[in-house]
């Protein structure tokens, strides 16, 4: 699943082997939770992002739970409960700009500095997020 397992990490006393998920890696389901709930609050407090939410984000929070786990490698949580991600699609109703993207990618980083995933693990998730970050960009920026 992705490109975690054709590559080889080291640092920090932390190693992605060739064979191992991105999810497996980070720590798994605690991580990926954890990372959850680091995470919306610092989309709450962007001025960019936050508009796009709604007040109540525990529901967002357990679909990215879902989603990421998926995503990052792990049970196939989302697609189990959800269908077919169509991830791209389900932001349609959502103006994300190039600097939404780049402002989501910015609370990841954050959020994942809070964490105890050694850096380049941290980079390893940025770098998988920014692909569909952009992707999932359908409008331009306001100014
Ligand atoms: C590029 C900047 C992004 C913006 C501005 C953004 C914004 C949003 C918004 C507004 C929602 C809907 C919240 C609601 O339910 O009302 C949402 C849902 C979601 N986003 Fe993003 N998002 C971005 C990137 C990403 C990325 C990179 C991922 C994961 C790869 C992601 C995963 C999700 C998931 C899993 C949901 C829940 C989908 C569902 O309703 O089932 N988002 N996002």
């Amino acid at each position: 699943m992705g490109s975690a397992e054709s590559r080889i990490l080291q640092g920090g006393g932390t190693t992605l082997y060739s064979n191992e998920t991105l999810f497996d890696a980070i720590g798994g389901e605690s991580a990926v939770r954890e990372l959850v709930e680091k995470f919306y609050p610092k989309v709450q407090a962007n001025p960019l992002l936050s508009p796009l939410f709604p007040e109540d984000i525990q529901p967002v929070m357990d679909k990215q739970f879902l989603f990421l786990t998926q995503f990052f490698g792990g049970p196939p949580l989302y697609s189990e409960k959800y269908g077919h991600p169509m991830m791209r699609g389900r932001h349609l109703p959502f103006p994300v700009t190039p600097k939404r993207a780049a402002a989501w990618l910015s609370c990841m980083s954050q959020a994942l500095a809070e964490t105890n995933i050694s850096e380049p693990l941290q980079e390893a998730v940025i770098e998988r997020l920014s692909g569909p970050a952009h992707h999932f960009i359908n409008s331009e920026d306001e100014s």
